[in-house]
């Protein structure tokens, strides 16, 4: 908010051409390299889909976990306006393998079939796992062999990076394209969707404005990413919130009432809660159920989550199962 105040003060040109954009644009290079290019956008799901717009033609297919965001919680924006096909890969944990996407390799070329040219995960995944640095360099290494880009869904890329302690550009570099969440991360509003490696061509500014998601006031977003990634925010932020989901997933874990589902190595716990309190515990904590048949219930914690919230979701988790018990 303050780096939103200083932002607030006088005129500055406008559709990214002022000196915050500027100086966001360079913080980025200095990360990843000289050509890195930086276009900020208003929400993720736009991120998401103008990132696979760039790499893909309406005969193309992409491949994710069946469980990622893409294809479950954006309202078939791909399809709808790239006219793409996503293709699902179910996984045990969420993450993609070489092993799981080659055979889906086999019609390519085949004129009858949508070709398949890019491989999109989640890191942190949509179920609180974390793609490791060697996984994603087998992964980047597998799209090389076959012709393949690689994009991020970075909406919570900071909690993979603390969780793995690695640098950022760790998580950049990989990529073709990132989308580089904010909003999840204490902004305000904004992500940013990043060509580490430039690669985005001449024609992607006309697509942002196609897909409506050229900001006039692109100082405000450049001005919370610049306080967020040019300091040490997002690794504080991100550590907490990860620390925060630790506390839980140990209270879970040591609770009779939970069952652990997933690993949980960012800020999210993947728990079955007994189906009789959740309506219950969710009048004090909201959460979704992330599985309505099994009752897995999805518990997200963030930069301002409290030991204490923790910790009272926990002790309201034992009151009522001893109750109904
Ligand atoms: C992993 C992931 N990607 C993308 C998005 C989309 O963000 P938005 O809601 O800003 O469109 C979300 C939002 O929940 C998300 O969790």
């Amino acid at each position: 908010m303050e780096a939103l105040s200083r932002a607030n003060v006088g005129h500055a040109p406008a559709y990214g051409t002022d000196e915050l954009t500027n100086q966001c644009i360079e913080l980025f290079r200095s990360l990843t390299t000289p050509q890195c290019e930086v276009y900020f956008v208003f929400n993720g799901t736009a991120a998401n889909v103008l990132s696979l717009a760039s790499q893909m033609r309406s005969w193309n297919s992409v491949v994710s976990s069946s469980v990622a965001h893409l294809p479950n919680d954006e309202c078939g924006a791909l399809e709808s306006l790239v006219g793409a096909k996503n293709i699902l890969v179910p996984t045990a944990d969420g993450k993609l393998t070489p092993i799981l996407i080659e055979p889906l390799l086999i019609r390519r070329g085949d004129q009858h079939a949508s070709q398949i040219n890019c491989v999109t995960i989640t890191n942190p995944t949509e179920i609180g796992t974390v793609y490791s640095l060697e996984e994603i360099k087998n992964l980047r290494s597998f799209c090389d062999q076959h012709r393949l880009r690689f994009h991020l869904d970075g909406s919570r890329l900071v909690n993979a990076a603390a969780s793995l302690d690695c640098r950022l550009s760790d998580l950049l570099m990989p990529f073709d394209v990132v989308s580089f969440g904010g909003t999840k991360n204490a902004l305000m509003f904004g992500e940013a969707i990043v060509f580490p490696r430039g690669t985005s061509g001449d024609e992607f500014k006309y697509l942002r404005k196609q897909f409506m998601q050229l900001p006039s006031k692109t100082r405000f977003v450049a001005a919370q990413f610049l306080e967020f990634v040019g300091t040490d925010l997002w690794l504080e932020n991100a550590k907490h919130a990860n620390a925060m989901a630790a506390r839980m997933s140990a209270g879970l874990a040591n609770s009779s009432y939970a069952r652990l589902t997933q690993k949980t190595q960012a800020n999210g716990c993947f728990a079955v809660l007994p189906r009789k309190l959740v309506s219950r515990l969710r009048e004090h904590y909201f959460f979704y159920v992330w599985d309505e048949h099994t009752f897995e219930c999805r518990l997200m914690t963030s930069w301002d989550t409290t030991p204490e919230d923790v910790d009272g979701f926990l002790a309201l988790l034992e009151k009522l199962g001893a109750e109904n018990v």
